[in-house]
């Protein structure tokens, strides 16, 4: 069994929206089993890394269409992205200097983080968004 499951209560109904949170909790799930397999420290890096640019692809994705749809809300869900790209990128360099392992507890909070963010963040965009076009 995957360490985050799909399902229904993290469908916002938009279709490209949904495909990219399924990929990202993919790779956090291949980062969990990295972690339990022992896998080897670039290994672990490069998923890392990965999730890093992929979240980043996908928040700028949301962005694009907050501004061209000028969605109410977009000021403090952008800030909720910056602040999670900003410890994402401690958690990478903590890893690469060697001062971080990747424990439960990291796995822990980016499953809470992505998995509240959908369903209280992006499900608000929803009224606004459904039916424009969104570039994926
Ligand atoms: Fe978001
Ligand atoms: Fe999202």
């Amino acid at each position: 069994m995957a360490f985050i499951e799909w399902s229904e209560k993290l469908s916002i109904g938009i279709k490209v929206i949904d495909d990219q949170h399924k990929k990202l909790i993919e790779q956090i799930n291949i980062l969990h089993s990295a972690m339990r397999e022992g896998k080897a420290k670039e290994v672990v890096g490069a998923i890392l890394e990965e999730l890093r640019a992929y979240t980043k692809y996908h928040f700028s994705n949301e962005e694009k269409a907050f501004e061209r749809y000028n969605y109410s809300g977009k000021m403090s869900h952008i800030q909720k992205h910056n602040g999670f790209v900003k410890r994402l990128g401690e958690i990478t360099d903590q890893y690469n200097s060697g001062s971080l392992v990747i424990s439960i507890n990291l796995l822990d909070f980016l499953n809470n983080w992505i998995t509240e963010h959908i369903q209280r963040e992006d499900r608000k965009y929803v009224p606004e968004l459904s039916g424009k076009e969104i570039n994926g």
